[in-house]
């Protein structure tokens, strides 16, 4: 049983000396209409189905990163229905905004007794530092100098011996070109401080609705498929594509290495509209 508490604004997990177990969902993009749907896929009942499957796969998480467009239409009813829906898993939950989101509503909203406001978590050997990159009616991001000093700063004050930054804006290209244009537009900056600690060893996100897993020297950058509809890799002008709905498991090892996987629900079945060219 995972023994976690909440001082201030930072989560303490402790997983006593095993690796810290976490699982990534992201871009649910739910609506306040209980049948609402992208591109034909509705939403809340793919995201239960991905909670049923980590239920059935007694993953034994000690954290649950949220990582962004966790509502599509931000209204109030898309992010309660989060977060009654995500305490079924009795794991503490910390999340960041996406696009989609409203995060005044969510701060206001995402409230349950598992769900933390907290953006910085030490959890065994590391810390997790959650980053808005969202801007206002903006689908592209932006991290600006207020969120650059926050990581800043927890680098300067760090205790633990490795950092894992999180945010939901793609900072590196991914070879999408029509998502080229939509990605983190300070991810300069952003490599500069962290290029300057060597305490870093991954980089996660959302956002681009599909996996990514690729080394930038010692720093694994990873992005994690939707829990709803998926973007088809390596394409020029915007395109579903046929995967089924993911999450990623991660486990942030005593050593600094990341182990990690994507699973993907494969028990049902979904009609998502591909002829669709828009998001
Ligand atoms: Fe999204």
């Amino acid at each position: 049983m995972t023994r976690w508490k909440q001082e201030q604004e930072e989560l303490n997990i402790q997983v006593d000396g095993r690796p810290a177990k976490i699982i990534q969902i992201t871009d649910p993009h739910i609506f306040k209409a209980k049948k609402g749907s992208l591109l034909g896929l509705e939403t809340r009942k793919s995201l239960e189905a991905i909670l049923d499957n980590i239920q059935r796969q007694e993953i034994n998480a000690d954290l649950i990163l949220a990582t962004g467009d966790i509502s599509h239409d931000q209204s109030p009813e898309s992010y309660q229905y989060f977060a009654q829906t995500m305490d079924v898993l009795e794991t503490p939950i910390c999340w960041i905004p996406g696009n989609h989101d409203d995060v005044f509503q969510m701060s206001e909203l995402l409230n349950s007794e598992y769900i933390s406001r907290a953006k910085k978590i030490n959890i065994g050997d590391w810390q997790i530092v959650l980053l808005d990159s969202s801007l206002t009616d903006q689908v592209y991001g932006r991290l600006g100098r207020e969120q650059r000093t926050f990581l800043q700063k927890s680098i300067q004050s760090l205790t633990s011996k490795y950092l894992l930054p999180v945010l939901h804006h793609h900072p590196v290209d991914i070879q999408c070109q029509w998502l080229e244009p939509l990605g983190l537009e300070d991810a300069e900056e952003l490599f500069e401080i962290l290029d300057s600690c060597s305490s870093v060893r991954g980089l996660l996100w959302g956002h681009i609705h599909q996996m990514y897993d690729q080394y930038r020297g010692k720093i694994r950058m990873l992005a994690t498929p939707s829990s709803s509809i998926q973007f088809k890799p390596l394409s020029k002008e915007f395109a579903a594509d046929s995967e089924s709905p993911g999450y990623r498991i991660l486990e942030l090892d005593t050593d600094g290495k990341i182990e990690t996987q994507v699973k993907r629900i494969k028990h049902i079945e979904f009609t998502v509209d591909y002829t669709v060219k828009g998001y």
